[in-house]
């Protein structure tokens, strides 16, 4: 099952061999959490872990857009991001986009994946309605997502618990 309707998303500008899609309930088994390993520490799921998730992203209808490069020949998800829509009482109800949890696997780093998937979600964020697309980084990643068309603007703040 799709985690949202493909038909929202551009056209991809992905090689051939590589297909742009949103994730499915089937992706635990396609390694999509070794793909977000190497953004932070992301213990196995069981299966029905792994479908509660997805179940609780399902009852937020218009809130969890989770995309996601897989990679037919190796049966792989390569690389992925998500796309939260925020409603706003500010603005006249208006919605605010955040990307959150962009990573590509090591192997597939330098390829492009990453920009494919951030600006995918970007344009997304604006074909939904969104009035501005946020994300935090680090000072590191900051050229990358200015290759894809975000600039610096205020700071992060954090609690951990
Ligand atoms: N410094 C400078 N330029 C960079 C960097 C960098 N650290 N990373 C990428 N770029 C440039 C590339 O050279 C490329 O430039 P070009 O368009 O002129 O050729 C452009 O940015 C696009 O690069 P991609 O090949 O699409 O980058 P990649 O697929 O490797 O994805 C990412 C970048 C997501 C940072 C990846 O390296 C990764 O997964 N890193 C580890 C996890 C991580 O840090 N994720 C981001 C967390 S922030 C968040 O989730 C909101």
């Amino acid at each position: 099952m799709s985690l949202f309707p493909p038909s929202l998303l551009p056209p991809s500008t992905l090689p051939d061999d590589l297909v742009l899609r949103p994730l499915h309930t089937e992706d635990l088994q396609l390694g999509h959490l070794d793909v977000l390993s190497v953004l932070s520490p992301t213990p196995a799921l069981s299966p029905a872990q792994y479908t509660a998730i997805v179940q609780s992203m399902l009852a937020r209808p218009d809130t969890y857009y989770p995309l996601v490069v897989f990679s037919p020949s190796s049966n792989k998800i390569l690389a992925c991001a998500t796309l939260i829509v925020e409603r706003k009482f500010l603005r006249g109800g208006g919605l605010v986009g955040h990307i959150e949890d962009v990573a590509v696997s090591q192997l597939a780093q330098g390829k492009g994946l990453g920009k494919v998937l951030v600006v995918a979600l970007a344009r997304l964020a604006e074909s939904l309605g969104c009035y501005k697309c946020i994300l935090d980084c680090s000072q590191d990643n900051i050229p990358f997502y200015e290759k894809c068309g975000f600039y610096q603007k205020e700071y992060e703040m954090v609690q951990y618990f």
